[in-house]
């Protein structure tokens, strides 16, 4: 008796467990358009973060391109595989998208950048602000906030996200998109052509390379230890992060340490070869 009951018990909480919608379709009672061909998430949040993103075709058109192709890009790659589209929130995937830079906002007084932390954190955070201040935001969860913030601030620090929730994946992927590469297998052709038609990627290089060097010049410090120190190195005379990277911290610990135990010796492993 106590035998079969915790088997049926067992059984019960397995077929629980099954019928509860897991993945359950996110994306069903979203309003659709269409832009540049693909079909996108229509709600009033994701229209006013196209808005919001409008003001960069005057300051700084290759910002505004980049952020819609990738919106694009990712949800016509979204679009192609009814599993990942139905597992995936589409309405955060395009606020995601379309906020990911902007804290590239070069204006003096721009509200994204608060000239203490890189981009990527910036941006995650205004992009959170965003929702927070839109008479929908209150229908986000922390828990969509968490994975908004994630998805942005991670998107350049390569491997993290590919082990965090699949929202936060998607928005780092479809920014991916956009890196030098052949064209990902993943989103069809025409899609490729129609998105690069309406908005062009002709500056996208240069101007990502003239912001991330201006972030050398104007907030040094908020490009140490990270892939922005490179451009300052490269690019801006004066510029040095010796002194303020991870390494000199490690440096200075080793001098302390020295001072600290003199008398305890210190074997390293034995040499590897390279
Ligand atoms: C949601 O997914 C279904 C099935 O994949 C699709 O037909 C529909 O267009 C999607 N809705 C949105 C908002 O993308
Ligand atoms: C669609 O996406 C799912 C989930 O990532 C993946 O397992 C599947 O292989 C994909 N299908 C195709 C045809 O690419
Ligand atoms: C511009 O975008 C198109 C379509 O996405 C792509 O085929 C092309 O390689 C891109 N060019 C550059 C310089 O990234
Ligand atoms: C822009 O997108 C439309 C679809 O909305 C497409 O028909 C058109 O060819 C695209 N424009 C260019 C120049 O590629
Ligand atoms: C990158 O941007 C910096 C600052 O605008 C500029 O000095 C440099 O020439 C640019 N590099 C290339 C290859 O255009």
């Amino acid at each position: 008796m106590m035998f079969s009951t915790g088997v049926v018990s067992t059984l019960a909480v397995a077929s629980a467990t099954m019928a509860a919608p897991s993945k359950k379709c996110r994306n069903e009672s979203l309003p659709t358009t269409f832009i540049a061909g693909v079909e996108v998430v229509d709600t009033q949040i994701v229209r006013d973060a196209h808005e919001l993103v409008k003001e960069f075709i005057e300051l700084q058109p290759y910002l505004y391109n980049h952020v819609v192709r990738t919106w694009l890009l990712g949800a016509a790659a979204l679009n192609n595989n009814a599993t990942l589209k139905s597992e995936v929130d589409l309405e955060l995937h395009a606020v995601g998208s379309l906020l990911h830079d902007l804290a590239w906002d070069q204006r003096d007084n721009s509200p994204y950048n608060s000239h203490a932390y890189r981009f990527e954190i910036d941006s995650g955070v205004a992009a959170v602000n965003f929702v927070k201040n839109h008479k929908d935001g209150g229908k986000w969860d922390a828990a969509r906030l968490e994975r908004l913030y994630d998805g942005i601030s991670l998107q350049t620090i390569i491997g993290v996200s590919d082990f965090k929730n699949i929202d936060t994946q998607w928005i780092v992927k479809s920014i991916g998109f956009e890196f030098p590469q052949p064209r990902s297998p993943l989103i069809p052709e025409k899609f490729y052509d129609s998105v690069q038609g309406n908005f062009t990627n002709s500056t996208l290089f240069r101007g990502t390379n003239d912001t991330f060097t201006r972030f050398c010049v104007k907030d040094p410090e908020t490009t140490y230890n990270t892939f922005l120190s490179v451009f300052g190195d490269e690019y801006v005379a004066g510029y040095s992060e010796k002194g303020a990277r991870l390494f000199d911290l490690i440096q200075g610990g080793i001098q302390l340490e020295l001072g600290q135990y003199p008398d305890v010796p210190f074997t390293p492993l034995p040499p590897v070869s390279a």
